[in-house]
């Protein structure tokens, strides 16, 4: 079965979980730590390169401040918590999205845990906190202007590669299947030059009752596509 070798998650459904259950939000996020770990172990056993998780986007910041407060308390106590495990497991574990908007206490511990795996070869796990897909984007931009300002670079020189390397995912493979749960079918400006070629597969699930059957539905999803980039089917050596 053809696998992944980047396998990139929207999280959603936390709230309405909660909700479901008449529960406050922030239970739905606490709910969502499980199936984190679940993915986690799910790539690691069958050997899938990366993962890119989005726990917090650019616009979450505009929700309530309990529950933006209650989040980030959250992402304090999993990191706390798992941050062993992950390390004996071989986990490289990197943080993308805008830091300097996070507390000073989470960007110390975020830079500890970097620095702890930055040199694992398991798992390269991607978690996107304060991120946006713009954001990145015009990082990237940022970068190749200042090098054209410089005269270090022309414009004519700015190739696909160039540009890349100026975002979050620079020296990954792009993502190969894109998960989201939750019944969205949007992007909701998560890795948006990243995924022009993956494989979107959408499901009802919610994020805390995400399993290992939802996994592995998702894999057998990715498995059945013909990925053709452009090409004819013969070319790309598919049937259709
Ligand atoms: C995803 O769940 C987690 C974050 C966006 C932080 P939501 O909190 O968006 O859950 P719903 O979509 O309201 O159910
Ligand atoms: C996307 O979910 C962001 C994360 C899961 C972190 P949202 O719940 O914020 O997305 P929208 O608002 O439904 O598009
Ligand atoms: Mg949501």
């Amino acid at each position: 079965m053809a696998l992944p070798r980047h396998v990139a998650i929207i999280m959603d459904g936390n709230g309405r979980w909660a909700q479901q259950r008449g529960l406050p939000r922030p239970a739905g996020h606490k709910a969502g730590v499980a199936p984190v770990r679940l993915c986690i172990e799910q790539c690691g056993r069958r050997r899938i390169e990366a993962l890119t998780l989005f726990a917090f986007s650019s616009e979450n910041w505009a929700r309530p401040t309990e529950e933006v407060s209650s989040l980030m308390g959250l992402f304090l106590d999993a990191l706390d918590r798992e941050v062993d495990d992950l390390h004996a497991n071989g986990v490289r574990l990197r943080f993308i999205g805008e830091r300097q908007a996070l507390s000073v206490r989470l960007q110390s511990r975020i830079a500890a845990v970097e620095q702890r795996t930055g040199q694992n070869t398991g798992l390269q796990l991607q978690i996107a906190v304060s991120y946006g897909g713009r954001w990145d984007i015009l990082g990237a931009v940022r970068t190749v202007a200042a090098r054209c300002a410089s005269g270090e670079l022309r414009p004519a020189d700015i190739t696909d590669e160039v540009f890349a390397a100026g975002l979050s995912l620079a020296g990954l493979p792009d993502p190969d299947l894109f998960i989201r749960t939750g019944g969205e079918r949007r992007i909701s400006n998560f890795l948006l030059w990243n995924l022009a070629y993956t494989e979107l597969y959408f499901t009802d699930q919610l994020w805390p009752d995400f399993d290992a059957a939802g996994f592995d539905a998702a894999l057998q999803y990715f498995a059945e596509r013909n990925r053709r980039f452009g090409l004819t089917g013969e070319q790309a050596g598919t049937s259709a």
